[in-house]
């Protein structure tokens, strides 16, 4: 008989604690402690004792070749790029995103391209017809794509050691189950669980594995947090449901650039790769309207050009409203506490509405520059000619600091066709090559608007 054991996890944020709490001593969330039977004997794997033994050798660094990080490359560039250049072997990757975001559909067509390398798509949430549905709206086919519909661990590892796959999908983690754990699946010790199995399965047999998770809706990786250090690479697949763009951002990786990001759009037949994204970031109007100003920002190691947008009205009611859509809000409320104490713009009787456009969201710090200068054109109702760009930090008196890489800013504006670039003056030191584009350095948010308006 095996001897149990009972240990209680928080739902949200996968803390172990021996007795039952109404509130998680880790995350503070109420009523989220839930106990789990664990079984831990006679825990024998199935492809444990003939990969384990001759894998666990101790290695000399300099004996390690380098083929032994192979990438796989895949068609789509983008998946690619946000894995810094192709799937690294035995790694194992975890794409989450919200329901009905794509994920399947990226995975699943990702896999039929290649038309060289065994997949074997694993799905504990769409039936094989519903899969073939999906491949047919796709329209690919692939004589290597291998798929496979139940959800127990040891009889996937026993699939996979019979077929021997190059790629491996898992979709979801969520309905995988471990016979070595009691509790239901979806649960954070049959996550943990089935995460530490696949981990250690794809580590002796240098097998790539994909594991999609769902998230919840506060952005969580559904349950467990604990996933995120188990794994090499993280990969957010988000966008608004609204919108037909999707981007794929990573989050970790062992093996690359932790902020690359790709960009898609879901059509009809599948998810197309957007290779150039400045493009339809960029709303193409005629003539110029008042608030809006475009940015030069930087992810991972990519330029992108994106359009701010500002909205500044009468605040009808006692406090004004501050709202934003891809931008971060105390940011924001940074930026107009700036412009009222250096500039001396009246922000605080006025609402402020800040969008990004496209459903993007951005970090780079280098945006700033674009935010006020489309605070001010909509405070001032002056638009900014058409063919002008902005890049730069705004620091808390008023100064407009360097940011990185800004020759491939310039050279992606430059491209573009943009005629004018505002940039700080202390970037000057970076600039060496030549460009068609007009630079106008500056170094305080004075002189932006003096030059503006
Ligand atoms: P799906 O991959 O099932 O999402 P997830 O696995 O993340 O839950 O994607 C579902 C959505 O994508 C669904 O609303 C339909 C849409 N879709 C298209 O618009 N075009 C297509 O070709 C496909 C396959 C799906
Ligand atoms: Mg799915």
């Amino acid at each position: 008989m095996a001897k149990q054991k009972t240990t209680f996890f928080c739902q949200q944020c996968g803390a172990e604690s021996a007795k039952w709490q109404g509130k998680c001593p880790s995350c503070n969330a109420w009523n989220t402690i839930v106990e789990e039977v664990i079984v831990k004997e006679n825990k024998k794997e199935i492809w444990s004792d003939t990969q384990d033994k001759n894998q666990s050798k101790v290695k000399k660094l300099t004996e390690v070749t380098a083929n032994e990080t192979q990438r796989i490359i895949t068609q789509d560039a983008e998946l690619n790029r946000v894995l810094g250049g192709g799937i690294v072997e035995g790694s194992v990757i975890l794409v989450a995103g919200e329901p009905g975001i794509g994920k399947s559909t990226l995975f699943l067509q990702a896999c039929l391209q290649m038309p060289d390398i065994t997949t074997l798509y694993i799905s504990g949430e769409e039936s094989m017809q519903q899969i073939k549905m999906r491949a047919d709206r796709i329209n690919q086919k692939n004589e290597r794509f291998f798929l496979l519909t139940v959800t127990d661990t040891q009889t996937i590892f026993n699939e996979i050691k019979k077929l021997k796959p190059d790629v491996i999908v898992i979709d979801s983690i969520q309905t995988l189950e471990s016979p070595f754990i009691e509790s239901a699946p979806g649960s954070v010790s049959q996550i943990r669980e089935c995460t530490a199995e696949i981990t250690r399965f794809a580590k002796a047999s240098n097998t790539p594995v994909f594991i999609i998770g769902h998230i919840t809706k506060d952005g969580n990786i559904a349950g467990p947090k604990v996933l995120e250090h188990m794994v090499d690479t993280v990969l957010q697949f988000e966008g608004d449901r609204h919108y037909a763009y999707r981007i794929l951002r990573t989050t970790k990786n062992r093996f690359g650039n932790a902020s690359e990001l790709g960009i898609y759009e879901m059509n009809e037949n599948g998810l197309r790769q957007i290779s150039n994204p400045s493009e339809i970031l960029i709303s193409q109007k005629e003539d110029s309207l008042s608030g809006i100003a475009i940015a030069a920002t930087l992810e991972g190691a990519r330029p992108l050009l994106i359009e701010t947008q500002a909205l500044v009205t009468h605040a009808v009611y006692g406090t004004p409203q501050r709202t934003v859509s891809g931008f971060d809000l105390r940011r924001l409320q940074l930026l107009l506490a700036v412009l009222e104490k250096r500039g001396g713009f009246q922000f605080g009787v006025k609402d402020v509405f800040l969008n990004i456009a496209g459903g993007i969201k951005v970090e780079d710090p280098a945006t700033d520059l674009a935010v006020i200068a489309a605070l001010l054109s909509s405070y001032e109702d002056v638009a900014i000619a058409a063919k002008s760009c902005f890049v730069g930090e705004v620091g808390l008196s008023g100064e407009i600091r360097a940011v990185n890489r800004i020759e491939q800013r310039i050279a992606e504006a430059d491209k573009l066709g943009f005629e004018k670039i505002f940039v700080s003056k202390f970037n000057k030191k970076n600039l060496h090559s030549k460009t068609n584009i007009e630079i106008v350095m500056l170094s305080k948010i004075e002189e932006l608007y003096r030059i503006l308006f």
